[in-house]
């Protein structure tokens, strides 16, 4: 079976990717220390595949641990990197963190995956990219320079790093994957996300003040020039992105080396945070009070994905919509709620 290294494979997306290369015939070896994730992610995924996942709980920047990790399970196929932290504000007031972890893990990556001759890497990149878009829908060939974080800044940086080394080693096939809004959880309620402490990302701060958790749901600015007022994202179910990660590995087979692709992938659709509230609310039926607040800085007024280039070149597409995520996001809650007793 062909050995897929996944870093932060215990994460959100990077667990239900791990249930998809499984489903393929791959075998995900999980490099996660844990950090912004749990065990029971891997139990999940045990769950679901009727299989235990093997799992290291290693920093990806801690070099000597990496190289075991290859050494031991050489010849590695190619390597899924999720692992980086991804939060917008606290990248703002602690830049030097993101530097160090999402930009230094991957120079460390990289060295390592070139000492045992790995030459196929999927990195997982952001629409933060794009910054606000003039035009929209937004195509791979849009301006990507644009982030206005330093979270944003480092997948900017990352993603030119792997265009450089692309250019250096002949032999290395890269694909940078640009998530737009990833929501949901599996449909069989065994993994999905879990954050820690206070949720800064709309869906799981929709899921636990319905749970009642949190008293009431903020939304970030009625005034912005969108149909309704408030910001518009293209939110996709976590199980359509996972399954374009394995489509990406089997795609670049097929691709002459070297290669540095981009994809969007998102559902082509944009909907507001009014719609994805007033959605969860229909599909659930759990109230979810919420009011308006301020702006957040930071935030981009629209942003939706252009995603015919994925869709022909990769031949990937989704499957679910809005309503299936909110569904399985809100299922995977209740399964929450029900293990915390
Ligand atoms: C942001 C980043 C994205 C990154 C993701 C990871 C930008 C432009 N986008 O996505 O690249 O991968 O974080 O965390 O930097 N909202 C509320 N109330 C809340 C929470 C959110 O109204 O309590 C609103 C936000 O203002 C936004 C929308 O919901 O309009 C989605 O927010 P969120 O889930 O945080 O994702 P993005 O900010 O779009």
């Amino acid at each position: 079976m062909k050995k897929v290294i996944v870093t932060g494979g215990a994460g959100f997306i990077g667990s239900h990717t791990c249930v998809e290369l499984v489903a393929a015939g791959y075998e995900p070896v999980i490099v996660d220390d844990l950090r912004n994730s749990e065990e029971r992610a891997l139990e999940g995924i045990a769950k679901i595949t009727g299989r235990v996942p093997l799992g290291y709980r290693i920093d990806c920047n801690d070099e000597g641990g990496m190289e075991r990790v290859f050494a031991e399970h050489a010849p590695v196929h190619g390597v899924i990197h999720f692992a980086a932290d991804k939060a917008v504000g606290e990248s703002v007031a602690d830049p030097l963190k993101y530097y160090h972890n999402n930009i230094g893990s991957l120079a460390i990556l990289l060295r390592v995956m070139a000492r045992h001759g790995v030459k196929r890497i999927v990195f997982s990149s952001s629409c933060t990219v794009y910054g606000q878009p003039e035009k929209m829908p937004v195509t791979e060939t849009s301006p990507d320079r644009n982030a206005s974080s330093p979270y944003g800044y480092t997948k900017v940086v990352c993603e030119q790093m792997l265009r450089d080394l692309s250019h250096a080693d002949p032999l290395l096939k890269a694909v940078l994957l640009r998530y737009f809004n990833p929501i949901g959880a599996h449909p069989s309620a065994h993994i999905g996300e879990l954050p820690r402490g206070v949720p800064t990302n709309l869906v799981p701060y929709v899921t636990q003040t319905a749970a009642g958790q949190r008293e009431v749901l903020t939304i970030n600015g009625n005034d912005y020039p969108t149909p309704d007022g408030t910001n518009v994202r293209d939110y996709i179910h976590v199980v359509d992105l996972a399954r374009a990660h394995v489509m990406a590995l089997d795609w670049m087979e097929k691709q002459a080396a070297p290669l540095c692709e981009v994809f969007n992938l998102g559902t082509g659709k944009g909907n507001s945070v009014l719609e994805v509230v007033k959605t969860f609310v229909e599909v659930n039926g759990v109230p979810v009070p919420h009011r308006f607040g301020p702006r957040r800085a930071g935030d981009v007024v629209s942003i939706w994905a252009d995603v015919r280039k994925s869709r022909d070149e990769l031949g990937w597409s989704c499957k679910l919509d809005l309503k299936d995520a909110l569904r399985d996001a809100w299922r995977w809650q209740k399964g929450l709620e029900r293990a915390a007793g």
